[in-house]
């Protein structure tokens, strides 16, 4: 018989279930080799382990070092790596910034590696699906600040959902690097600095990725990035050194990894940076005994993009070959889009220098992570989901939802806000007030500006079709020479006719003056933050202060809305704005979600998940460090030392009296608890939500100072008018524990302090004992 066994098995499929034209993408048997039997790895109900076992024992050692390369995406990849594909070697593509804009690309190439190699060892395609795929939510520090991991768990959900249409497995998120410095762009991608609250996000994102199953074909695969310490960078430069302690480690930037290693994350990316003397990508301490060896990692490590080649000029591999022993042997598995394991393994083998077992180890992690995404079983994606999967109903209201519950109100004079209707005459003033695509944050991925929500056209929706609405732009975003960044990270200065004209800031005082309601939205512009967008100066761009300045000198009250991708130093603002909303960048739905806080139909709930500081020389300024053995001392000379916005600050349209903490012991016993708790009280004239917020502090350790104040708890209560709520916490040794340098948790005996406040800087301690 001539028809190969493969057409033999995909007719048997298609025969079964001719009535349905997507069962060729749903799970079947799929004879990859071609031999017309189901062999072990080709059955979905073997173990997983015992699949890889199979598979790995047939594959031939380009085969296997072909399972270690991941390369981009390119628009024609199926002609440029149609041999590699066939002789299998290339393990995954991302897609970079080559956008492919239908899973029929995916699927093309999909059937060159399954149909046409020897093995038939699917790809895994892989994209940065960070705050959303084509329904973008806004970034994630800012969803941080709504202290609400589930919302995590929910856009995630939504961003795997339309991902996995698109035919993506795989996404490179959530990025859980802790940041204590606002000058590094890339803070927009992660929680802020808090590691407890960022260990529960971290969770909850991947979760959402994930799922129950990570083999649902609404699911992508979730990637913890990037191991280990890179939110340190020195300086704020993207990319730099670290000096991390094993100690702080241990306590600040791990605990992130290991929640997201916890909750199942089946991959994990190895950073750029160095760390404490060796690069994060060559790093065997934190790669092997520390991820594999403690926490018992099953999955892959993924590099970095070419952080294996990058080595070389860190100055700890001479050449190529160095790089991959020194980035293998560390941990290592899948080198991105370098060729150094493909181009220097087999001889190296081959010389001794690696031994094939540690390649086989690699291999087998890839092969695993591949197997549990059920690639083996279903390597097709079903075309016919894309695009209707995207924003759907029930994402765009999420994305509204998130924006929302993103803001943080930093200041509310004489109760400007919410916005009292009806208003007639609103002036809505700023470079940021209509331009829908600086809403959407750093990872636009599949984006489109187009569908996103100006400032003004969430505003114009909530005004009464007789209020008039004047929009003028006042001044350009970043001054005469509008940068704008390239993909490549060049930049380019803007065309002439980018540049606002002279008359405009006249035109924005002019507004201010006949309104009765002023709003001006300032920020940076959406491109200087995330990879490669450091600042040296946390201020506005451009001439922004100075059209802040000119519109708060009418006299008006000015309602500031803020869109950033980090912590800006506005203390000038702070002083003379009635009222200031920080909206981040919200996404697409995100003029929507903003103009409900800012007319009431939400109240603001978000809180800082990260310091603000009042000048960049405070940097970095953080809530939770040590503390000195001068408290009080080591102030700076000329001007304060205390930040902006505290870690935890945000206000509501109401406010609300806390209590005397109580506790319901003054110690606790050994494997035992106490309760703490307080009254709290909503002493305005309008319903609103605080966050109760949980600190303690281990007065004395011994393997290691603790911070002034840790978050260990904090609970969201919605209060009516005068309504008062006790708020309880139990606190057991699982609060009171910390790292050693060597990763052991201790749980000390003596003495403690604790607070339960609305932010990282106010409230009263009370203290408690755990007793011997
Ligand atoms: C480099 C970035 O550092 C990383 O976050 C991203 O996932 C990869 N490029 C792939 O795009």
């Amino acid at each position: 018989m001539k028809f190969t066994a493969f057409a033999f098995g995909l007719f048997f499929c298609l025969a079964a279930a001719a009535s349905d034209p997507t069962s060729i993408y749903r799970a079947g048997w799929i004879d990859l080799n071609k031999n017309g039997k189901k062999d072990v790895y080709e059955d979905p109900a073997r173990p997983v382990s015992k699949r890889v076992d199979d598979l790995l024992k047939r594959m031939t050692f380009d085969e296997k070092t072909g399972q270690l390369w991941e390369e981009q995406m390119q628009t024609d990849s199926d002609i440029t790596f149609a041999g590699k594909l066939k002789r299998g070697e290339v393990s995954s593509f991302l897609d970079g910034s080559v956008l492919i804009e239908s899973p029929v690309m995916r699927n093309k190439i999909q059937r060159i590696a399954v149909e046409q190699s020897r093995l038939g060892i699917p790809l895994i395609f892989a994209n940065d699906v960070i705050h959303g795929f084509r329904t973008l939510f806004p970034i994630p520090l800012a969803q941080a600040c709504a202290w609400e991991p589930e919302l995590f768990e929910r856009t995630d959900a939504i961003a795997a959902r339309e991902a996995a249409a698109a035919g993506i497995d795989w996404t490179f998120a959530p990025m859980v690097d802790l940041a204590r410095d606002p000058r590094w762009g890339r803070i927009a991608e992660g929680f802020g600095e808090e590691p407890w609250l960022g260990a529960l996000d971290a969770a909850a994102s991947v979760r959402g990725f994930q799922g129950t199953n990570v083999a649902d074909t609404n699911r992508v695969a979730a990637c913890l990035k990037h191991y280990v310490g890179y939110g340190a960078a020195e300086g704020g430069r993207d990319y730099n050194t670290t000096e991390i302690s094993e100690f702080t480690l241990r306590n600040f930037y791990l605990p992130q990894f290991k929640a997201g290693v916890d909750a199942g994350a089946w991959t994990v990316m190895s950073a750029f940076n160095e760390l404490s003397g060796m690069p994060a990508s060559g790093n065997r301490h934190t790669l092997t005994e520390i991820l594999r060896g403690e926490w018992k990692f099953p999955g892959c490590v993924v590099s970095d993009w070419t952080s294996v080649s990058e080595l070389i000029p860190h100055g700890v591999a001479a050449d190529d070959a160095e790089a991959a022993r020194l980035a293998l042997t560390a941990g290592v598995d899948m080198e991105m889009v370098s060729r150094t394991y493909l181009n220097t393994l087999a001889r190296q083998v081959k010389a001794g220098k690696i031994s094939e077992a540690v390649v086989d180890e690699a291999v087998r992690r890839v092969l695993t992570v591949k197997f549990e995404k059920g690639l083996f079983d279903q390597p097709f994606t079903d075309e016919s989901r894309c695009p209707a999967a995207f924003l759907q109903p029930d994402a765009l209201a999420l994305a509204r939802e998130a924006a929302a519950k993103s803001c943080v109100l930093l200041k509310d004079e004489n109760g400007t806000l919410p916005v009292s209707r009806p208003v007639k005459k609103v002036a809505l003033i700023g470079p940021l007030v209509d331009d829908p695509g600086e809403m959407l944050g750093c990872w636009v991925s599949r984006g489109h500006a187009d569908e996103a929500v100006s400032l003004a056209a969430g505003i114009r929706a909530q005004l009464a079709s007789d209020a008039e609405l004047t929009v003028v732009r006042g001044c350009d975003l970043t001054g005469t020479e509008k940068i704008q960044k390239r993909l490549d990270g060049t930049t380019v200065a803007a065309t002439d006719d980018e540049k606002t004209s002279a008359d405009d800031m006249a035109k924005a005082i002019a507004a201010a003056n006949a309104a009765e309601v002023v709003i001006l939205a300032l920020g940076e512009p959406v491109g200087w933050s995330g990879e490669n967008s450091s600042r040296n100066d946390l201020g506005l761009p451009g001439r922004q202060l100075e059209l802040f300045n000119a519109v708060a000198a009418t006299g008006k009250p000015v309602i500031v809305v803020l869109f950033n991708g980090r912590p800006l130093a506005l203390p000038r603002v702070q002083e003379k704005a009635a009222a200031i909303l920080e909206a981040w960048f919200p996404g697409v739905q995100g003029g929507h979600g903003v103009a409900d806080v800012l007319f009431g139909e939400v109240d603001p709930a978000g809180r800082l998940s990260t310091t603000f500081p009042r000048s960049v020389g405070q940097v970095p300024i953080f809530y939770n460090h040590y503390n000195t053995g001068r408290p009080g001392l080591g102030k700076y000379v000329d001007g304060p030392s205390t930040p902006l916005y505290p870690f935890g600050f945000g206000l509501a349209y109401t406010t609300f009296e806390y209590g005397k903490v109580q506790l319901s012991a003054p110690e606790i016993k050994p494997g035992g608890t106490i309760a703490a708790s307080v009254k709290l009280t909503n002493t305005g004239q309008r319903a609103g939500t605080e966050v109760a917020q949980l600190y303690l502090r281990d007065v004395a350790a011994s393997a290691g100072p603790r911070p002034v104040r840790e978050l260990k708890g904090f609970q969201k209560i919605l209060l009516q008018p005068g309504e008062s709520r006790d708020v309880s916490f139990t606190i057991s040794g699982k609060e009171l524990g910390y790292y050693d340098a060597k990763g052991n948790w201790l749980v000390e005996p003596g003495k403690f302090q604790l607070w339960i406040s609305r932010d990282s800087a106010s409230g009263e301690p009370v203290k408690f004992e755990l007793a011997k």
